[in-house]
């Protein structure tokens, strides 16, 4: 009899859980697993009690808090959990600040923000899930805030 194949479990690491479903890639573009050497195995689109759900799994690795906040941007209901010696060793769920700042690029060229002066970017929320963020300084909401994330 075949049995089901599943995502195995990892010795240590991090598992980052509840991705919205379709967004592993981005999570795995935020972590730059493209250009590391990072042992990572992804589930997409896993049945789950509040639909499809993603899974990224990152061997030897732990997250940094800009990274957490990054991935909060695009997968809200994301849990990250800690692997030590195969244990969940702490479970976090990601959180939106309320303000966003140096993480997301304004979309508006003529931006303050984006102007030759020392002002970091600075997002609001206008909603948590889905995301929606708008520029502080000229209120723009960028389309799609993955690909404006610095
Ligand atoms: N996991 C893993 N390797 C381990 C332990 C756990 O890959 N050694 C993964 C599990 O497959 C799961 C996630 O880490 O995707 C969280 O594990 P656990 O807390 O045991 O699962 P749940 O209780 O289902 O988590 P939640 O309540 O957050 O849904
Ligand atoms: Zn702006």
């Amino acid at each position: 009899m075949k049995k089901e194949l599943k995502v195995p479990l990892i010795k240590n690491g991090t598992v980052i859980d509840h991705i919205t479903g379709g967004n592993a890639v981005k999570v795995l573009i935020i972590l730059g697993i493209p250009e590391t050497s990072s042992v990572v195995s992804v589930a997409m689109n896993v049945k789950s009690k509040l639909g499809k759900k993603d899974i990224v799994k990152v061997e030897n690795r732990e997250l940094d808090p800009k990274e957490v906040d990054k991935i909060a941007l695009i997968a809200p209901k994301a849990t990250i959990n800690i692997i030590r010696d195969y244990e969940v060793t702490k479970k976090q769920r990601v959180k939106l600040p309320d303000e966003i700042v140096g993480i997301v690029k304004c979309s508006n060229p003529t931006c303050v923000s984006n102007a030759n002066e020392p002002v970091e970017s600075r997002f609001l929320i206008v909603n948590k899930d889905p995301p929606r963020i708008k520029c502080y300084y000229c209120e723009r909401e960028p389309e799609d805030i993955s690909e404006r994330i610095i």
